[in-house]
């Protein structure tokens, strides 16, 4: 693991630190080599390089001007002094991205690191030649993916969330660079009941046995996630081309472009059956854990999928029946959008009656994922704290809740399991299939949840990359 970044910027606070903390070699000739020597190179025949006679590639080039690095101080160096520059700027560098018109910042981290080698005297060893490299991208299993979660962590611990259950209150967040909000609901600590009795009308086999699961405290998103927050990670073009209306820390900007976004749909995703305040749906597991993954990297609070475990304990709510209100399944249309009262597509968030938490939709309106393989007899070896049954391969997972499309009341117990099936990218119509969208699931959404403890970053890389979609070996590639 390489995270000592941030200890030692924080160390360098203290203008007593001793020794040269950057290092060239380990430090900085890897952020010039992905970022800079691909046009500040001699050759000048990359089509991008534009007019620049600013050649990186060795010590005695990138001295020759005496503006580029002034030994000792960034603020009068242009290699340190164009990096920071606000986005709109003409001379930022990297410059934007001709070809798709995406910015393509150095991180903070970077920027410090690049300063801090310039105020400790710039040191570039001889005969050092730095060649030009891909800047790769950040998909599961690659050397990236973990950079970049390492880095999303880092700036999630930089500034602390409550440090004890009482300290956690309900919360509105307006991501940053919109106007969109979504709202979170503190779930405390605690024992329930997992599973459902042999004689609660419905009850299936999966649901046994009823099993003590022992939850830590989160929070979990009040709705479900809507299209209004879903799209901005789902055109990211768009999301960056509103957000230049706002002030935000380039940074942020940095991690969040870095996190793979979808590809462009090749249907209309909500089906013409509404978008502003309406659930999203239709994407993969692997869609709804990216989106946690990039809402992370712009709030700088930790999100993920719920564990099938907290899904349920967070429905139940302290109830130990087959609906949060009860037993009685002929009250459910004052709680539930389901088969029989949703005219036959799914409704706003938010507008029948919350759970005793506070949650709403929790069954009903759209499935929800889950962050767990769905296996039958999973609870009969169900661990006893924070259970998660980690996912080996693409199919099933489980989804949860009920939806708009269920008839059958039984369907929304809330002990009710579903498992995800390959069906339900049937009518794709791209070829191989997208990783991206389950067009034919368009009963399927999701809610996030933000535990209390902030995870190691090779924790939060487990979480943001379960999902990936390995069945055909031309799927992976695809993306
Ligand atoms: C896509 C090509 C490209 C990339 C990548 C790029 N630059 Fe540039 N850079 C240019 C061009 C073109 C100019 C000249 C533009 C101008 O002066 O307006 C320039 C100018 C500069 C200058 C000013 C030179 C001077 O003295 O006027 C500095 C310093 C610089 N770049 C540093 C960097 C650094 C540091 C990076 C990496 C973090 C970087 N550039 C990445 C294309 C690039």
């Amino acid at each position: 693991m390489k995270t000592p970044t941030l200890l030692l910027l924080a160390s360098l606070a203290t203008p007593l630190a001793a020794m040269a903390a950057v290092d060239f070699e380990k430090d900085i000739k890897p952020i010039l080599e992905n970022n800079c020597v691909r046009c500040h190179n001699p050759k000048g025949t990359e089509f991008e390089k534009g007019d620049t006679d600013l050649n990186l590639s060795t010590k005695e080039t990138a001295f020759e001007s005496k503006s580029t690095i002034v030994a000792g101080n960034a603020e009068k160096s242009k290699l340190y002094t164009t990096t920071v520059l606000p986005d709109d700027a003409k001379k930022l560098m990297p410059p934007r991205n001709k070809v798709t018109n995406a910015l393509e910042r150095l991180t903070k981290e970077e920027t410090e690191l690049v300063k801090t080698w310039i105020n400790e005297g710039a040191t570039w060893p001889d005969g050092l030649t730095l060649t030009a490299r891909k800047k790769e991208v950040a998909t599961a299993g690659s050397a990236a993916e973990m950079d970049l979660v390492t880095k999303i962590i880092a700036q999630i611990n930089a500034s602390a969330g409550p440090s004890d259950e009482k300290g956690m209150q309900a919360y509105n967040n307006t991501i940053p660079g919109s106007d969109i909000s979504y709202d979170m609901v503190p779930i405390p600590g605690g024992k329930f009941k997992m599973g459902s009795p042999d004689n609660e009308p419905g009850h299936k086999p999966d649901e046994s046995p009823v099993h003590d699961v022992q939850i830590s405290p989160f929070w979990m998103e009040k709705c479900t996630v809507t299209w209004n927050e879903f799209e901005l990670f789902m055109y990211p073009n768009e999301e960056k081309k509103a957000r230049e209306t706002k002030k935000l820390d380039p940074a942020l900007n940095a991690l969040t472009d870095a996190v793979t976004h979808p590809t462009q749909p090749y249907v209309e995703m909500s089906f013409g059956m509404g978008k502003d305040g309406y659930p999203a749906i239709s994407m993969t597991q692997h869609a709804a854990n990216k989106y946690c993954e990039w809402l992370s990297a712009k709030t700088g609070h930790f999100y993920r999928l719920p564990t099938e475990a907290e899904w349920e304990y967070a429905a139940r709510a302290g109830t130990t029946t087959a609906y949060y209100w009860g037993d009685d399944a002929s009250q459910i249309g004052d709680y539930c959008w389901y088969g029989k009262n949703s005219d036959f597509k799914y409704q706003k968030v938010g507008k029948k009656k919350p759970n005793p938490w506070g949650l709403y939709d929790m069954l009903g309106n759209v499935i929800q994922w889950t962050l767990d393989q769905y296996d039958p007899n999973f609870y009969a070896k169900s661990p006893a704290v924070d259970p998660w049954n980690k996912s080996t391969k693409p199919y099933p997972q489980v989804a949860r809740g009920g939806s708009w499309d269920d008839d059958d009341v039984v369907k929304l117990r809330v002990a009710n399991r579903r498992a995800s099936d390959s069906s339900w990218k049937i009518q794709d119509p791209q070829l191989p299939k997208s990783v991206w969208y389950h067009t034919d699931a368009q009963f399927l959404g999701f809610r996030i949840v933000r535990p209390l403890k902030v995870p190691t970053p090779e924790e939060a890389y487990g979480y943001w990359n379960s999902g990936v979609e390995k069945d055909n070996p031309a799927l992976s590639k695809a993306e």
